[in-house]
């Protein structure tokens, strides 16, 4: 168990460690590795991995996977959204919507380690210091055509970001991406980038995409979705353990035809009213 927050809602979803657990992991930490070695009892089974809130009704896996390459961005704001998004009664504008500020909400994580230069400016009274973002310019990647309802959450609040594209697409009988446009800045060697994607599914188009950034020079990549697969998570990780995925939810599974269980259904169809 390499995170403390993972360790913290295994154990909250645990009926033998109440909301007191919260203090336990603060105080152990890591340590929390004694707990998962404990013998393993029919009711462990129990134990839900994904859910950024208690009261989720979704059921429970029977394992919990550690993810090390994926960061579950749990504000309640999120999660709210994400609930909305899942609704199939959700009407493509307000969808469309809903996309944008969740972006908008996980860049704010996914931001929160870019670094920091002290920069002197002029109050009406007198000199402050203060801090700018430094140096590596921020590049949005969006993966079309669903990556497109991302960008211009992210735009608002990073409004100098430049912004290339990937065009994929799945092939619906083998699953697998079909590339059909790529396009970044040049100067990619010197920039962070953020790959774009409301679904992570089988990870096949996210692989793709972080494959060919890295060709165009790419270092500094991350992934950002709304809704990931432990499939995906997995495929990624694997592929380029490297990429930290951001992630509103970590879902169950994915079906025969690859769709995220529960998931939200066709993105791009259901962003472009395609359907
Ligand atoms: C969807 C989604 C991802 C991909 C995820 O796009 O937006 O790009 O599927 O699936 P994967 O993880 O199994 O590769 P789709 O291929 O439907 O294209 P579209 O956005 O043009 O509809
Ligand atoms: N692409 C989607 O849009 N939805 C899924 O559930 C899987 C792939």
């Amino acid at each position: 168990m390499e995170d403390d927050r993972q360790a913290l809602f295994i154990l909250r979803h645990h009926r033998r460690f109440p909301s007191a657990s919260h203090a336990l992991v603060e105080q152990i930490g890591k340590r929390i590795l004694i707990f998962t070695s404990a013998t393993r009892e029919p009711m462990d089974d129990r134990l839900v991995f994904f859910h950024g809130r208690e009261d989720s009704s979704f059921s429970a896996m029977t394992t919990t996977p550690v993810f090390t390459n994926l960061t579950l961005v749990r504000h309640p704001l999120v999660q709210h959204k994400i609930t909305l998004l899942r609704d199939r009664r959700t009407p493509t504008k307000i969808f469309k919507e809903l996309v944008d500020e969740i972006a908008m909400l996980m860049a704010y994580e996914a931001t929160s380690e870019l670094s920091l230069d002290p920069v002197t400016v002029q109050t009406p009274l007198e000199q402050a210091t203060g801090f700018q973002v430094s140096g590596k310019k921020l590049t949005l990647v969006p993966i079309l055509r669903a990556g497109l309802g991302m960008v211009e959450g992210i735009l608002r609040l990073v409004p100098s970001a430049r912004v290339g594209h990937i065009g994929l697409y799945r092939d619906h009988d083998t699953l697998e991406p079909v590339d059909y446009y790529f396009k970044v800045p040049g100067d990619a060697a010197e920039r962070d980038f953020f790959v774009l994607d409301p679904m992570l599914a089988t990870g096949g188009s996210a692989v793709s995409a972080v494959s060919s950034l890295k060709r165009a020079g790419g270092v500094r990549i991350r992934f950002l979705c709304l809704v990931a697969a432990p499939e995906g998570v997995r495929r990624l990780g694997n592929a380029h353990p490297d990429v930290q995925v951001y992630a509103g939810a970590l879902d169950r599974e994915l079906n025969s035809q690859g769709y995220i269980l529960p998931g939200l259904g066709d993105a791009g169809d259901r962003l472009f009213g395609t359907r």
